[in-house]
């Protein structure tokens, strides 16, 4: 079966980093695929530059790849759409008008996505990626609210990094990231965001025990995690792109192929869960089971975790007032 796969923002950054791997097979291993790529008019002719050198690969799975400024073209019979390309905020941007830019872009490709398949996966990577994966759905209300889905999955694996890297430095031993298991992001893909180890497990143990330092947790791992992006741009001069791209590859193959039991995170349409308000987009543990995701239940909620998911969930209430304010929502 060959599937059709739309990427947008293709001539970006993370597009770049992104349509290699993804033609390379790293989604859908040896099953033929083809490629939408839809950009602005002005970029167009930097995706063409983009189009020859996947031409140039050779990819023995690569069918077609077809460009377009159109988001009804683009999306047409679509399989899994991957929203990247998105309005950056600029220096003295409110999030209003953040909010504004990015509520018509995702309300048009909402609608333009009456023209998928019906089982198509969207994962949105542009920014505020909860909310627009929101704005996006509810101008789709004929696809179910749980084909959209926001990425959290590259906080996910910074947290991963990092625990790992701690974890070997308090055992004396390497300890490596697929050691370690029930790692969970909760909220909004921002600085909120919390990066939950209260579960974590590595090799049968309490990874927070294992670490034994509650104010590294608390001072440190948390906050890094959750400003990673911005000590990146500090760095780099550019904001995370390859870390981006491999992130929402990950996240598209895990729902695609299944987590193999483990957790990973995703931002997901809330129905009450956890007491995050339904109908929010946002990051919870979930388990993948091949084509679908579960979030995961019965989790016990320490004051500490509470009241840090509460204060990402209260930014993505106010993400999503100002968005109905705005009349894009
Ligand atoms: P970029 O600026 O290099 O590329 C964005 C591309 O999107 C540009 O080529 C632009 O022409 C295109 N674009 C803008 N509006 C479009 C529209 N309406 N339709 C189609 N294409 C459109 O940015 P980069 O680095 O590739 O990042 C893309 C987005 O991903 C940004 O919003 C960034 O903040 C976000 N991001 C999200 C992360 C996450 O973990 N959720 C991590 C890193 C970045």
């Amino acid at each position: 079966m060959t599937r059709t796969i739309a990427v947008t923002g293709a001539a970006g950054q993370i597009g770049y980093s992104l349509l290699f791997r993804l033609a390379a097979g790293f989604v859908y291993g040896d099953e033929p695929i083809r490629l939408r790529l839809l950009e602005v008019p002005q970029a167009l002719q930097a995706l063409e530059g983009v189009v020859m050198e996947l031409d140039d690969c050779a990819f023995t799975r690569l069918e077609a790849v077809e460009i377009t400024d159109d988001p009804a073209t683009a999306f047409d019979g679509v399989d899994a759409a991957l929203l990247i390309g998105s309005m950056p905020r600029k220096k003295g941007m409110e999030r209003a008008d953040l909010l504004q830019k990015n509520g018509e872009i995702f309300s048009t490709q909402g609608r333009a996505l009456v023209n998928a398949a019906d089982h198509v996966k969207v994962v949105v990577t542009g920014n505020p990626a909860n909310t627009n994966a929101l704005i996006a759905s509810h101008h789709a209300p004929d696809i179910p609210k749980t084909q959209f889905t926001a990425l959290t999955r590259l906080d996910h694996n910074r947290a991963l990094s990092q625990l790992a890297a701690k974890a070997t430095e308090v055992t004396g031993e390497p300890v490596y990231v697929q050691d370690i298991e029930q790692v969970a992001i909760w909220g909004n893909h921002s600085a909120t965001q919390y990066p939950d180890i209260s579960h974590a497990r590595l090799a049968g143990r309490s990874l927070a025990e294992v670490i034994g330092d509650e104010a590294w947790v608390a001072d440190e791992f948390v906050p890094t995690v959750a400003k990673r992006g911005a000590a990146i741009i500090a760095a780099r001069g550019a904001s995370s792109a390859a870390s981006a791209a491999h992130a929402t590859l990950e996240h598209l193959r895990d729902w695609e192929h299944g987590s193999s039991g483990r957790w990973v995170s995703m931002a997901v349409h809330s129905q009450g869960e956890y007491d995050v308000p339904a109908g929010l987009v946002s990051s919870f543990p979930v388990v993948c089971t091949g084509g679908s995701y579960e979030i995961v239940t019965g989790l016990e909620i320490g004051a500490f975790s509470r009241q840090r998911i509460d204060a990402s969930v209260a930014e993505l209430q106010a993400e999503r007032d100002t968005a109905q304010d705005l009349g894009v929502l």
